[in-house]
């Protein structure tokens, strides 16, 4: 039976949710599920705005021909060919071999990648600023490379003020049939998995997402139609303010991240006290184990923090492993301008502290404190002096 629902009286989200996703994209653990969104508009021509993940392509189909309600499909615009939108499509075409394809050139390019055979009858190319007349409404088409790969694009609907966003202003999690943002309490329920699907998903790609966003500025948008996560019709302005903050590198708060790595604890405990210590001079601390919490989660909360603390152990004369591999997910994702302290632990010959300053030495404008705490294999009764000195240079 299909499961849809109005944006407007003329334009059905037509999308699905997936509760039994193991892992998005193979990496990111989505325990409250996903979301695949598509949109179908029926004007005097028929639109749908792309696919859906094949995971629930039965979903997805019930839901197109049950809004498309006999009529013919006219137009496929496709705003990005990752499979998770796109896996869908010759199943699709198979099923409405009338439809049109609308992309640009490099669509067009894996779209013969992902599906071989000739595409050239199918398609109509378009390029930045160029437009479809459906009949009432006027699509404007605005590319917007590596939002999240090179081929993305947007469409902007200049009738009713819609923004087809593609991946841009998504989010993890499953809609539960809610389809608007406002339906939620957004900002308390959501903005974390927004954050973590943000930081993991384009964190890296921040000077384009504010080229985008610059584009967007000038035009009047009053409903935004992303690929995954909710619909936004009112306080659209307050997750942009988000987006202008993580794709310029800008910190949301003052807080500090504090992740650490040990095997047996004696880091946890120099890291639970420095918690402590930096707690009693009011500095919000948001901690975690490397080995509990995945990557991705830790990547967000750095999005978020204004200062990183990074303790690890020596680990066979490296850097315990799971910190080694946050450490390099934090480079690939090019944060910036933040501060960040160390601490190292080893019980015959700690380069920790040395190896994790060389690996964010990658990261640009941030400044690494000098001081780096050195544990020989346990905190000593000593040291607090040099732990209560760390914590109010994180503090100052
Ligand atoms: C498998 C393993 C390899 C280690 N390799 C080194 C090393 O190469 N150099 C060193 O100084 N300490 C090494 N250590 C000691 C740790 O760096 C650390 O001092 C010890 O695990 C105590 O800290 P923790 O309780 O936080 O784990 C190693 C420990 C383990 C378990
Ligand atoms: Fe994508
Ligand atoms: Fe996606």
């Amino acid at each position: 039976m299909y499961c849809t629902r109005k944006v407007q009286e003329d334009l059905i989200w037509v999308g699905a949710d997936d509760r039994r996703l193991v892992c998005f994209e193979g990496v990111f653990a989505c325990p409250r599920g996903m979301s695949y969104n598509s949109y179908l508009l029926l004007d005097e021509k028929t639109v749908l705005f792309d696919t859906a993940d094949k995971a629930v392509y039965q979903q997805f189909f019930e839901n197109v021909d049950s809004a498309l309600s006999g009529r013919a499909l006219d137009y496929l615009v496709v705003h990005h060919m990752e499979p998770d939108h796109a896996a869908t499509l010759e199943g699709l075409v198979l099923r409405h071999p009338e439809v049109t394809i609308v992309c640009n050139a490099k669509i067009k390019t894996m779209l013969s990648q992902f599906f071989p055979g000739n595409w050239d009858e199918r398609v109509q190319l378009v390029k930045e600023g160029d437009t479809l007349s459906t009949g009432r409404h006027e699509l404007h088409f605005v590319m917007a490379p590596m939002v999240h790969w090179p081929e993305v694009m947007m469409s902007y609907d200049s009738t009713d003020g819609i923004l087809f966003s593609a991946d841009a202003f998504g989010t993890f999690g499953a809609l539960n049939g809610r389809l608007f943002a406002d339906e939620t309490d957004f900002f308390a329920e959501h903005l974390d998995e927004a954050r973590r699907y943000y930081a993991n998903i384009v964190g890296k790609y921040g000077p384009q997402v504010q080229a985008v966003l610059k584009k967007a500025a000038a035009l009047e948008i009053k409903t935004v139609c992303p690929l995954h996560g909710f619909v936004w019709r009112k306080d659209f302005g307050r997750f942009v303010e988000k987006y202008q903050l993580w794709s310029s590198y800008q910190p949301e708060e003052k807080s500090v991240l504090l992740a650490y790595a040990s095997v047996y604890g004696h880091t946890e405990n120099a890291a639970n006290i420095l918690a402590a210590r930096l707690a009693e001079k009011g500095v919000t601390v948001r901690m975690y184990d490397t080995s509990v919490t995945p990557a991705d989660q830790i990547v967000a909360e750095a999005f978020r923090c204004g200062t990183l603390v990074f303790a690890a152990t020596t680990y066979n004369n490296g850097v315990f492993v799971k910190m080694e591999d946050l450490l390099h997910d934090l480079v690939a994702h090019n944060l910036q301008n933040r501060r960040i302290a160390l601490i190292e632990n080893g019980s015959w010959a700690p380069v920790s502290g040395k190896l994790m300053r060389e690996l964010l030495g990658g990261l640009k404008n941030c400044e690494i404190l000098e001081q780096c705490l050195t544990l020989k294999s346990a905190l000593q009764p000593e040291q607090l002096e040099q732990l209560d000195a760390l914590a109010a240079a994180i503090a100052g």
